[in-house]
């Protein structure tokens, strides 16, 4: 009896410990019970290694692709270098996608399952809910390599496996329908993708505090707005277009003006490719109508977008005619009939504006007729601006049915990546710039990451060597000497600039640089692998080649000002959205196409810099878009244009494998006598005797604060072999106990191992279960504690409410923070912060200010140094100082011919720093007289046309008197003794403060100027004295008084 006791306990305690020391690590899928292994490393011999990190020769290319290649004839599609993972297009549907797929990647950690798009999604969605950060999944490849795919498969993720309500339920219907429609107007057919998104996008979704998506936010970068008018051979324009005219209602293109038939469409002819076998035009017009209605699209709005799409096939259809003079006119009338109409534009204006452009000259406009060439390019710079302005609309319209504020975020980068053609323009420039970029904040943070582990773990960090990508971006985005500022520099200038002097241009300016080169500076040998119009740009990933040919004309990217004014007069509502008229008014030039994306990205990085990231490299595994087919060249170019050997040296360099010193014992301690089946100590002490125990040496591993950090993935293959052997002694140790000689009668009493297995599996969940409701419990009881003893001083029963007081009133901080430093807002602290808000606000407003002050450029800021000095001397002390705050300080009000040459002469070399027009009243009769009143550096000049009447030096000035009212008379008294002068000067000028506040700055006498009320005295010459009397009136009045003073009403300000 004893002894079956024994043997009974025994097969317990092996079991209990065969669970416990995860072996057999078991979650529950909606398919059932599942049984997983720690797979990353024990499927290593069957199919590769599930993580690059734990390839033994790290450094070569040709084991890492021949690990993809082995793991991809699998349809094991995806691999991680540490958590960032690799994704391989499959070109056919895996079953991986489902609901069962979705349920087993909840919750589960990173490592426990095998790589998976949903690992990646899961992992942000918990950290975002429990580190409270934001998070940023970042997906490149080049085109085809399945992208935009990961991120349907991400959002749909979030859609199927997030918490919901029937509010959230609408919101989720639109970010999922959102999709449809973008690509319908952003995705094309091209000879690489059939559906190739041809624009960037970053899509914020949003979560409220329950983790429910509740909201989105989408960017667009860099549409290929020159698709709309030309594709290649093989290729076709935006989906859309196909769309309207397979799918469109009868009614709706006879409405339309429209065929059914792609080609009568000069824009839908040029890649002769209508038909897409893999697409279905018809039923995907469907889709988009929905799609369309879910979002919240009115019918009406529905309708003039449909106008804008027919108008834009409209005008690829007009064609023009030359006229003997070579002018050109148009040729097809029925077009401009339609467009007139769907557009909401008058025919003729437009016509006229198809065939002419309006030059302004000497601020007359002038019309000059356009020759065919001209003609044809007006037109189509006119359908890709309807078109591109139309989509940043759609755009904005879909982030507006989103809005949500106050959310948690994950943000999904969807962009192009590298991209290197035989012929490579403006676009491929603008791509790989924006991948450098990408590149720059990927090591960046990679490393970051990194380091912050290992000084979190308390382990020496070891610096790491790598390409530092700086140098490339500079040489791009550089002011003034990067290539951007160099392109836009010969875009603006005036005279002959054109792509060849462009190019010239970059020779001589930055032709020295390390990472250019041009077919002129090139040595022979790669001299002979370039064009004469190209240069070469080393990038991180490798050297491409871009032909300038089209590299102004697309930066500038140019529509007539009278296009834009038809635009701007059109009835449809969407038009006027993208056509402002205060854009007409602006004279300055639109930043140029690479500014603006410059521009873009810069604020695209500090998006994702502010939040956790986390990263999907996709490749294409052929050219054919074929399922199976691994091109072992294709992918090892793309291998090294998205750096992945880079990412993996820099994730090795360290530490190949790291893991929380519980998981680490739990899966090995069976290994150690000292630690099996349990150990009593402290975790790091137990991690400590099993890896001596298993011979470890000591450079090859680290102890961490939490965590073991095992160098080479050799040592930990050894290790998990011998787990294996242990493991299946274990099994013969139990089968023994279970069918050993003599023991029948045990079995017969025993269960199986199977059925106990299943009994101890269900106990632990509801134990599980308990503890989470338990917990749950608790921390309600505690919340509700803490707010019935929220005003008594902190002690147990409110410290976890009033934490979470804090805690939530930070939050609302960061995101309600005072955008400039004239917004005062400021969130209502609860009384226990008030303090620490304050100092916060201080904090915060003197940070703001000192960005803004270093923001500011010279000319503002001697404009802001004048306003100063004006308020010192004039603030509450005269009446019209406030109306001069808000206009600017002129830096003079007449302008160097409005002063007679004769004047400036006899001023000779002196400086002029300023000069106004003022009245001057003579001191006898107060007799009004037009003069100009001019400071240099030395003195205040007073001019009446060609003659110099009278010259006060500033040493001589001995002050100025202006009255209290808001009147502009002012007096600059001179000394009596003088006999030069003739007496003090009463002056009055229309901009007084200004005036007063440059003659203090000149002559150095802020000090000097006194403000009366009532009265000024003043001295005519010869001893005698005058006196200004001043008061208050409806208008502005200055005459002689009965009593012989000079009498002067100001008028009376609202304000007063
Ligand atoms: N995980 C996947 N499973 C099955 N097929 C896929 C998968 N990923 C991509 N594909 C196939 O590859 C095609 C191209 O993928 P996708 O449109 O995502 O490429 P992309 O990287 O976004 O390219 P582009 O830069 O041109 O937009 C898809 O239409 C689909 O047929
Ligand atoms: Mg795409």
């Amino acid at each position: 009896m004893l002894a079956r006791n024994v043997d009974f306990n025994l097969t317990r305690v092996c079991l209990e410990c065969l669970f416990a020391s995860s072996i057999y690590r078991i979650a529950v899928g909606s398919d059932g019970v599942r049984i997983s292994m720690e797979s990353a490393l024990t499927a290593r011999d069957r199919v590769g290694v599930q993580d690059f990190v734990l390839l033994e020769n790290h450094t070569s290319e040709a084991a890492f692709i021949e690990n993809l290649r082995k793991r991809f004839k699998e349809n094991l599609i995806y691999t991680y270098i540490g958590s960032v993972l690799v994704s391989v297009n499959p070109y056919k549907d895996l079953e991986i996608y489902t609901k069962n797929h979705m349920e087993r990647y909840r919750g589960v950690n990173f490592y426990e399952v095998s790589p998976h798009v949903y690992a990646v999604s899961d992992n942000s969605y918990r950290s975002m809910r429990t580190e409270r950060k934001d998070q940023c999944i970042l997906i490149s490849g080049e085109s085809g390599a399945g992208k935009t795919e990961a991120s349907k498969k991400i959002l749909q993720y979030y859609a199927v496996t997030c918490p919901a309500s029937d509010q959230v339920e609408t919101v989720k219907d639109r970010l999922l329908q959102s999709n449809p429609v973008l690509e319908a107007f952003g995705n094309a057919k091209t000879l690489r993708n059939d559906n190739s998104s041809r624009f960037g996008k970053y899509m914020d979704i949003q979560f409220d505090f329950k983790g429910a998506p509740v909201g989105g936010h989408i960017l667009n970068y860099l549409l290929e707005k020159s698709r709309v008018v030309h594709q290649n051979h093989g290729e076709r324009n935006f989906h859309i277009f196909y769309q309207l005219i397979e799918g469109g209602e009868e009614d709706l293109l006879r409405r339309l003006g429209l065929e059914r038939n792609p080609q009568q469409y000069q824009y839908l002819v040029k890649g002769n490719c209508p038909k897409v076998s893999s697409i279905n035009d018809r039923s995907d017009w469907k889709v988009v109508r929905k799609a369309l209605s879910v979002i919240g699209f009115s019918e009406d709005e529905v309708e003039e977008l449909l106008n804008i799409i027919a108008s834009v096939l409209h005008l690829g259809n007009i064609q023009y005619g030359g006229e003997d003079s070579g002018n050109a006119y148009i040729t097809t009338d029925t077009q401009i009939k339609y467009l007139a109409r769907l557009l909401g534009v008058d025919g003729l204006v437009l016509k006229e504006a198809l065939t002419h452009k309006t030059i302004i000259a000497k601020g007359e406009e002038l019309k000059s007729p356009l020759n065919l060439e001209q003609a044809s390019s007006a037109r189509d710079a006119l359908s890709k601006a309807v078109y591109g302005r139309t989509f940043t609309w759609l755009v904005n319209k879909i982030n507006v049915s989103l809005t949500y504020k106050n959310a948690s975020v994950i943000g999904l980068l969807d962009i192009y990546g590298f991209e290197v053609f035989q012929h490579n323009s403006f676009e491929q420039f603008c791509i790989n710039y924006c991948n450098e970029k990408l590149q720059q904040l990927f090591i960046e943070l990679t490393l970051k990451s990194e380091q912050d582990e290992y000084e979190a773990e308390g382990i020496t960090w070891e610096p790491v060597q790598y390409f530092n990508n700086k140098i490339i971006c500079d040489l791009v985005e550089e002011k003034f000497k990067g290539i951007i500022s160099i392109l836009d520099e010969e875009c603006l200038r005036p005279g002959d600039a054109s792509d060849i002097t462009f190019l010239e241009k970059l020779e001589n300016t930055v032709g020295g640089h390390a990472h250019l080169t041009t077919h002129k500076l090139a040595d022979g040998k790669t001299r002979k692998v370039m064009g004469r119009e190209e240069f070469r740009l080393l990038h991180y990933a490798g050297e491409v080649n871009y032909n300038v040919n089209g590299f102004l004309d697309k930066n500038n990217d140019l529509l007539f000002r009278n296009l834009k004014e038809v635009m701007c007069m059109s009835d449809n509502k969407i038009l006027t959205q993208c056509f402002d008229r205060a854009e007409l008014k602006d004279s300055k030039r639109p930043e140029t196409a690479a500014t603006q994306f410059k521009t873009s990205l810069a604020k695209l990085m500090e998006i994702l810099m502010s939040k956790e990231p986390s990263y999907v490299r996709c490749i294409k595994p052929n050219d054919a878009k074929q399922a199976g087919r691994f091109d072992d060249v294709l992918i090892r170019h793309q291998v090294k244009y998205l750096g992945l050997m880079e990412n993996l040296r820099v994730r090795r360099a360290g530490f190949a494998y790291r893991r929380h010193y519980e998981t680490f014992l739990q899966r090995y301690k069976s290994l150690c006598p000292e630690t099996w089946p349990s150990w009593q100590g402290k975790l790091a002490d137990g991690v400590s005797t099993l890896v001596k125990h298993l011979g470890y040496k000591p450079e090859e591993y680290k102890l961490g604060r939490s965590k073991i950090f095992i160098r080479f993935p050799k040592t930990l293959f050894a290790t998990e072999d011998a787990l294996e052997t242990r493991k299946h002694s274990l099994a013969s140790k139990l089968r023994l106990i279970q069918t050993g000689p003599g023991l029948d009668s045990l079995a017969a009493v025993c269960p199986s191992p199977a059925v106990v297995v299943q009994a101890w599996w269900r106990g632990i969940l509801a134990c599980r279960r308990a503890q989470r409701k338990r917990q749950a419990a608790n921390t309600i009881r505690r919340f509700i504690k803490g707010f019935i003893y929220r005003h008594n001083e902190r002690c147990p029963e409110n410290e976890y409410f009033l934490d979470y007081v804090r805690y939530s009133f930070l939050m609302k901080l960061r995101r309600n923070l005072p955008k400039s430093v004239l917004d005062k807002s400021w969130p209502t602290a609860p009384t226990a912060l008030i303090e620490a808000s304050e100092q916060l606000r201080k904090l915060y407003m003197q940070n703001m200010v000192w960005g803004y002050c270093k923001r500011i450029n010279p000319e503002w800021k001697h404009q802001l140094e004048q306003k100063m000095v004006a308020s010192e001397i004039f603030k509450n002390k005269k009446d019209n100082y406030p109306q001069s705050v808000p206009k600017l300080f002129m830096g003079t009000r007449l302008n160097g011919e409005e002063i007679n040459p004769k004047v400036l002469q006899s001023l000779g070399s002196e400086t002029m720093k300023y000069a106004v027009p003022v009245t001057k009243y003579d001191r006898k009769g107060y007799k009004a007289r037009p003069r100009q009143l001019l400071l240099t550096s030395n003195c205040a000049v007073i001019v009446e046309e060609a003659k110099l009447k009278q010259r006060i030096d500033y040493a001589a000035l001995k002050g100025i008197s202006v009255s209290s009212l808001s009147d502009g008379v002012f007096v600059l008294h001179v000394p009596t003794e003088d006999k030069k002068q003739k007496g003090d000067v009463v002056l009055q000028s229309d901009h007084i403060i200004e005036t007063l506040t440059k003659v203090a700055i000149c002559a150095d006498k802020v000090n000097s100027i006194n403000i009366n009320q009532g009265s000024i005295t003043f001295t005519m010459g010869q001893g005698k004295e005058g006196i200004i009397d001043f008061t208050s009136g409806s208008e502005l009045l200055v005459a002689k008084a009965k009593n012989g003073h000079l009498s002067v009403t100001a008028p009376r300000l609202n304000s007063r």
